[in-house]
Formats: structure tokens, C-alpha cells, sequence
């Protein structure tokens, strides 16, 4: 055994090739079984694919670059636990193209903001943010509940995300542009068909102003969405349905 070992280490040439030969078995020990699984990341209940108003929102999000000051991953460490609820799961950014963890936070980590504050809060945080946090030092984007959300694009925004694998409906695709503006009219003719479509997605007057479906009524639907699927009173990491 000894003199076997010796033979190898004097001969570098022998040497890399057997580092080689073992750092290989060990790579399609790990790599292979990946290629036979349908999928790496863990479904877990209540994670669902993003409304048309919600995708918006999060368009808007990326368009005004929120992700240079905040974050979206809740890492799994004790303070940032304590201070913003269960560590984030991998299925939680699934439908997410791209994800928006990022990797400054200027403010805080924004996972699991969602149903935190009210609409009118977030109203008025986005608006003014020193008007609810006087040492703020986000900037205003008041702008948003000016400008009418641009709901014509909305059926691409759907299908280049059916195209990455989220499980859109056809029904869901064809009525993307009248569904992003029903989820924001909770008294309109489509806020039913929309619930229909969407279980569970909130349908109200996000920004308070009835008479216009505006950016920052998607805005708001979308962190209002942020972390809120997944009912960790009733979680486990390791429960069958959510391990399929
Ligand atoms: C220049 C950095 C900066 C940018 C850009 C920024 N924020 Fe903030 N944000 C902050 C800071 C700092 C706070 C903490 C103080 C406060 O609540 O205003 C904050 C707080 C928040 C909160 C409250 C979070 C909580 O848990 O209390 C929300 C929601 C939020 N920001 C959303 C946004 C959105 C949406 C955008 C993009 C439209 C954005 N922010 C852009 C710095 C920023």
C-alpha cells in the first residue's frame, strides 16, 4: 500500500491523473441524479404564479430599480429571521424571471413584506416616504398613481413566462390585459371571472382611486403578494405533499 502510494507522488504526471480520474467520480456521483429528477426545487403549497397586475407591479419594481436598495431573501440566520419571519424558501422565487434576491440592503429586506401594512400605508410610503417614516431615506415615487398601468403588453409579459416554464392557463394568457385591470375594480364586471382564474389573489382598490388602474395600484398588488403564499403555521419542511 505504502510503496503504491509513494509511486504516485513522485510521478506528478500519474498524480494529476489520478486527482483527475477520482475528482471526476466524485463530480457524476453529484452531477447525474440531477439529470433524472423532474425538478430541483421542492413545490411547496401556496406558491402560485403572479397575477397580470401583480407582474406589472413587479415590472415596475425592476423598471425602478428597488432591487439596488432592498433585498428579497430572508437568509436562514437567526436575527434576520426574527426580524423578518421564516427564512425564504427556494420554491418562493420560483415563477420569479429573473429573482429578485439582490445583494444591497439600503432597506430592509422586502420577502416577506407582504399584508404587513395596509395599502394605504404603502400609498403613502411611496408617495412621500417621510411622510410615515421621517428618517427615511428612500426616494418619492409619487409618480406611479399618475401614470395609467400599460395593460396592452400584458398577454406577452404572460407568455414569455408560460415560454420559462410557469404554469400559465390558456385562459389565463387570453385574458391577460382584462384581468390586470379586474383584480384592481373590485366592483367591475371582470373581478369575478378574474377570481375564478386566480384563487386566492386579493382583489381590491389598491391605490384608492377608483377611476384608474395606475402603476401604483400594481405596485402595491405586488408587495402586498411578497412572501404571503405559504402558511407557515402549517409548514413542514419535510411533509410529503411538499417534498413531491
Ligand atoms: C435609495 C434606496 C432605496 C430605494 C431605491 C428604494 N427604497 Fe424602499 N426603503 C429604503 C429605506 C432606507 C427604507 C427604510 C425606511 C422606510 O421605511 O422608508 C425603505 C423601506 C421600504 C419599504 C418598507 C419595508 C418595511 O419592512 O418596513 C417598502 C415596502 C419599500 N421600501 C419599497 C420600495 C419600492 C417598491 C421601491 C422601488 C419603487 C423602493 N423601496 C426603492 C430605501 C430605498
Amino acid at each position: 500500500m505504502w510503496t503504491f502510494h509513494k509511486w504516485f507522488e513522485r510521478h506528478s504526471l500519474i498524480l494529476i491523473i489520478g486527482i483527475l480520474v477520482v475528482v471526476s467520480i466524485g463530480g457524476l456521483v453529484q452531477i447525474t441524479p440531477l439529470f433524472f429528477i423532474e425538478s430541483t426545487i421542492e413545490r411547496v403549497e401556496g406558491v402560485r404564479p403572479y397575477t397580470p397586475l401583480e407582474l406589472a407591479g413587479r415590472e415596475i419594481y425592476i423598471r425602478e430599480g428597488c432591487y439596488v436598495c432592498h433585498s428579497q431573501m430572508i437568509r436562514p440566520l437567526r436575527d434576520e429571521v426574527e426580524r423578518y419571519g421564516h427564512y425564504s424558501l427556494a420554491a418562493e422565487s420560483m415563477y420569479d424571471h429573473p429573482f429578485q434576491w439582490g445583494s444591497k440592503r439600503t432597506g430592509p429586506d422586502l420577502a416577506r413584506v407582504g399584508n404587513r401594512y395596509s395599502d394605504e400605508w404603502h400609498r403613502a410610503h411611496l408617495e412621500n416616504p417621510r411622510s410615515v417614516v421621517p428618517e427615511s431615506v428612500m426616494p418619492p415615487y409619487a409618480f406611479l398613481a399618475r401614470a395609467d398601468v400599460n395593460t396592452s403588453l400584458m398577454g406577452d409579459h404572460v407568455r414569455a413566462n408560460r415560454l420559462l416554464s410557469v404554469p400559465y392557463t390558456d385562459e389565463q394568457l387570453a385574458n391577460a390585459p382584462s384581468d390586470a385591470r379586474a383584480q384592481a375594480e373590485p366592483l367591475g364586471s371582470n373581478a369575478y371571472d378574474f377570481s375564478q382564474r386566480y384563487p386566492g389573489a386579493a382583489v381590491r382598490d389598491f391605490d384608492g382611486n377608483p377611476n384608474r388602474v395606475t402603476e401604483m395600484d400594481a405596485l402595491i398588488a405586488y408587495l402586498q403578494m411578497l412572501g404571503s403564499g405559504v402558511d407557515f403555521s402549517t409548514y413542514q419542511a419535510d411533509a410529503p405533499e411538499n417534498t413531491r
